[in-house]
């Protein structure tokens, strides 16, 4: 795995810089359709060539896990026609981008409610995780009918069902029971278009991670932009809680395995 940085102008990342778990915000398709006096069903296609384009770079620095935010529980409340497209795009982009991303080595999963999805495009999900279920260049988690509380509500209701004493839930838990279960939490959120909100995305797991914000619109965000952004991350210091001095200037120990 690639697991360095590299460009011509700024200096190297180290390897245990990149962060190992990337969640975005693939926000403002919308906004760079309509500045171009397009519809937005171009934003979203142009949105979608974009995803290509950052997966791919994510491989290339050795991101280890890419969640992305490609359809909330509330999408549903946008125009049918609009939720429609979205809809496709992610059946377009399963039957088209499922071989290059499987020879490419990225494992897809599918993180959210399985309701409202038609048994078609469920099949196809389902048939797309188990195909590529031992790649592990990149975890891509599709958040697609996502939504955090959802989420945490759900866990809490599999607890319950599961019988666990009160006495037993702790973090650990509740980690087993979310739909990331196994997974390591986000160390790094991306939000494009200028927006400053979680919108209910990975709440439970993003408790600590580092969040970076940018104006730029989603089909413009790209290699270089997100380069810098790991950049940025890479000069943050996680506290976890603790003082600088209990941290050191220890790098983040990236061999535990998930
Ligand atoms: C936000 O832009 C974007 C979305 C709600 C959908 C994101 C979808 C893609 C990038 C395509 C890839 C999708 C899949 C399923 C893999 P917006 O429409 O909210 O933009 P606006 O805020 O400017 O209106």
């Amino acid at each position: 795995m690639i697991a360095v940085a590299r460009d011509q102008e700024q200096p190297l990342i180290l390897p245990e810089r990149v962060p190992r778990h990337i969640g975005i915000i693939m926000d403002g398709n919308g906004r760079w359709a309509k500045a171009r006096g397009l519809p937005r069903t171009e934003g979203h296609r142009q949105g979608t060539e974009n995803l290509r384009r950052i997966i791919k770079a994510c491989v290339e620095f050795g991101v280890e896990i890419l969640t992305i935010y490609a359809f909330s529980t509330e999408n549903w409340r946008r125009p049918p026609l609009e939720v429609r497209l979205l809809l496709t795009i992610l059946e377009t982009v399963i039957d088209r981008e499922l071989q290059e991303l499987h020879d490419n080595g990225v494992q897809i999963r599918h993180i959210g409610r399985t309701d409202r999805l038609s048994p078609a495009l469920l099949r196809k999900i389902k048939d797309a995780c188990e195909y590529t279920k031992d790649n592990n260049r990149l975890i891509l988690n599709v958040a697609f009918n996502y939504g955090g509380r959802d989420e945490i509500i759900h866990a809490v209701r599999e607890i319950v069902k599961a019988g666990i004493p009160a006495e037993e839930i702790n973090e650990d838990v509740v980690n087993r029971y979310m739909y990331t279960s196994g997974l390591p939490d986000p160390d790094f959120i991306i939000r494009t278009s200028g927006e400053l909100r979680a919108s209910n995305f990975l709440i439970w797991q993003a408790a600590y991670a580092e969040y970076y914000f940018t104006p730029t619109y989603w089909p413009d965000f790209d290699r270089e932009q997100l380069l810098e952004a790991i950049r940025e991350y890479s000069r943050r210091t996680r506290r976890f809680g603790k003082t600088d001095e209990q941290i050191g200037t220890d790098a983040p120990d990236r061999t535990q395995p998930f």
